[in-house]
């Protein structure tokens, strides 16, 4: 059996084979994308890329990307949803096209991975004629032929949601397209997006899931949710983007795959259960050690161990990318997820501090391909073990709080004070219902739905503000504070010190926001002199440049070498003069002298050892 990291490596060599460059995975938090707050899938960070900007490393692209879904949250329970997954990718920006990619994925799953080719089934586009795409014929031939080199006569299916699986193996749905904001209708102007193509592998071909699932009165398909089938792979066919005109071709069609890895590794161990991955089990058995439960054979234990397994898991990912518990941005979701641990941790019977113990066995698993991860253990434990101190208290303090609603009279408890002990406790919904089960009390859902949706609306409307930055959005004023941002990174180097480094970086048009390691909060004399070196650099208006080279050359350019493990060969290298050099995407403007006064806004700590700056551009 493959180990992950077998797998994981096979993947690459193959794609290597057939002409593509390694690309290490971006951090979970994207750099310079003001429209979302986490690496949700593989393309996030080649969107520049696939809207037509060239790649130092070329046009053909492989990697297993670090991906978190924080939508997912609610979801992971099951035994295949999970909210931190990697995406094992290839990518064309504007080469091959759909007959080399998937007799390609076929390959790989089939003569490299060995995945029986019966149990494959596969998704194509139905076509849609509002936007005036017609069924993707070709993906359908292609597949055809696929199956038949393998002595199997794939017959199509459209309709198959009503009709039921019948003897197809390639079916069209209507939502075969991908974009980051799903079918054609939702895509924002200037999203890229196209038809796909998904493979799914069936765990079940006896129909045993399907039956014994509460999906039975339903006829079975490839995407229903009974759990015979899972999808493991997506190739979409990105040609087209959204213009004020409608649908129109980008200057060049890329093809972006994304795999599932902890699926195609629960494909390879035909057990759909994703947990019993060697990516879980490690964590897995250390919980059972921790509670003396057993994971295997006893149905009400499993949904616990998985959603811990999962949110330690995420929640370590996150922090090693810079994310630590806090109410704010990213933070509140790292959070979310080590509260929800700690409460489901209590449902296996662990009263103590136990998620320092779980870290080690999180990291050992990445150790190899995320050595970031290691290196910041004994950081992550210290801060988790510190949030859930903090959090037993609260936790211990809501179930008083929760004895207190509870008076002779009582019938049924009200959908505000189940939102109240949600938001307040971090009490998750079952864990109420579970407690109101035990008193033989009711709980007001719709009323709870209610509170809950005027709360997200609130959220929404703030998180609209705050990222109206538009997508990818690379217009003159966001360029401009890019180039700010250097200058500041720079500035805060040569005033504060060499220890001063990049955390993460969130533009908008109005304003840039830089995080960075320092120990201490800044002296208002420190903020004053960091200004005016910035607006010294930006009078002198120096010519910015830009060259692509090889990280040892960048190194030797006195890069900051932030991104040094960003790309494995060829790089940018933008220079302010000889004030700043950086390893970096771009895009920046030419010379500084257009950037206008630079000011910052504010400066404050997130978390131990970090702080942030955000500052803006007057003309
Ligand atoms: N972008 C596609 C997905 O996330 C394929 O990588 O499914």
């Amino acid at each position: 059996m493959l180990t992950p990291n077998e797998l994981r490596q096979k993947y690459l060599d193959f794609f290597v084979k057939q002409g593509h460059k390694i690309i290490p995975s971006a951090s979970l938090l994207p750099e310079n994308d003001p429209t979302t707050l986490f690496t949700s899938c593989g393309m996030q960070p080649l969107v520049p890329y696939l809207l037509g900007k060239e790649h130092p490393l070329g046009m053909r692209l492989t990697d297993s990307q670090k991906s978190f879904r924080s939508n997912d949250i609610e979801e992971v329970g099951d035994n295949r949803h999970t909210t931190f997954f990697e995406m094992l990718g290839n990518w064309s920006l504007g080469d091959y096209f759909k007959s080399k990619q998937l007799p390609w994925v076929f390959e790989f799953l089939t003569s490299e991975i060995k995945l029986d080719p019966k149990n494959l089934y596969v998704t194509v586009f139905r076509g849609n004629k509002n936007i005036n795409i017609p069924r993707d014929d070709e993906a359908i031939n292609i597949w055809k032929n696929l199956f038949k080199s393998v002595g199997i006569e794939a017959e199509v299916v459209d309709g198959a949601e009503k009709k039921g699986l019948g003897n197809g193996r390639i079916f069209s749905y209507e939502d075969n397209w991908w974009s980051r904001s799903g079918i054609p209708d939702k895509m924002p102007i200037g999203e890229p997006g196209g038809p796909d193509s998904e493979v799914f592998y069936d765990f079940g071909a006896d129909l045993m899931i399907h039956e014994k699932s509460r999906f039975k009165a339903q006829k079975c398909h490839v995407n229903c949710d009974c759990g015979r089938f899972l999808e493991i792979g997506n190739s979409v066919f990105m040609e087209y983007v959204r213009t004020e005109k409608g649908f129109e071709k980008l200057p060049k069609a890329n093809v972006d795959f994304g795999g599932g890895f902890e699926r195609i590794l629960a494909a390879i161990n035909n057990d759909p259960d994703v947990f019993k991955t060697e990516l879980f089990q490690p964590i897995i058995r250390k919980l059972e050690d921790l509670s003396g439960q057993k994971y295997e054979g006893f149905e009400n234990n499993k949904r616990p161990f998985r959603i811990i397994s999962d949110h330690i898991k995420a929640a370590t990912m996150l922090a090693a990318d810079g994310v630590f518990p806090s109410n704010k941005d990213q933070g509140y979701f790292s959070r979310r997820l080590l509260r929800r641990s700690v409460v489901y941790a209590k449902k296996l019977g662990i009263d103590k501090n136990f998620l320092s113990d779980l870290i080690p066995v999180v990291t050992k698993i990445y150790a190899e391909v995320y050595p970031e991860v290691k290196k910041q253990e004994g950081t992550i434990q210290k801060y988790f073990s510190e949030e859930e101190e903090r959090f037993r208290k609260t936790l211990n303090h809501g179930l008083k709080e929760f004895e207190k609603l509870i008076t002779d009279n009582l019938k049924k408890i009200s959908g505000k004070q189940v939102f109240d002990l949600y938001q307040s406790y971090g009490f998750p919904i079952e864990l109420t219902v579970e407690l109101a089960e035990e008193k033989g009390l009711d709980v007001d859902f719709v009323e709870f739905e209610k509170e809950k949706q005027k709360h997200q609306e609130i959220s929404r409307e703030g998180a609209k503000q705050k990222f109206s930055g538009g997508l990818a959005d690379q217009s003159e004023q966001t360029t401009k504070l890019h180039t700010a941002t250097h200058l500041l990174h720079q500035a805060l180097r040569n005033i504060l010190g060499e220890h001063v480094k990049q955390s993460g970086s969130n533009i908008t048009p109005e304003r840039l926001r830089f995080d960075f390691s320092h120990p201490e909060k800044m002296t208002p004399e420190q903020i004053t002199k960091v200004e005016a070196e910035v607006n010294s650099v930006i009078q002198k208006d120096i010519p910015i440049t830009m060259e692509i080279t090889t990280v040892p050359e960048a190194k030797k350019a006195g890069a900051l070498a932030l991104f040094e493990d960003k790309y494995q060969d060829k790089v940018k290298l933008y220079k302010v003069g000889y004030y700043s050099v950086e390893v970096c995407g771009g895009p920046h403007v030419e010379h500084t002298g257009i950037l206008g006064k630079f000011r910052i806004k504010k400066e404050e700590g997130i978390g131990r050892g970090l702080r942030r700056i955000k500052a803006v551009l007057e003309s």
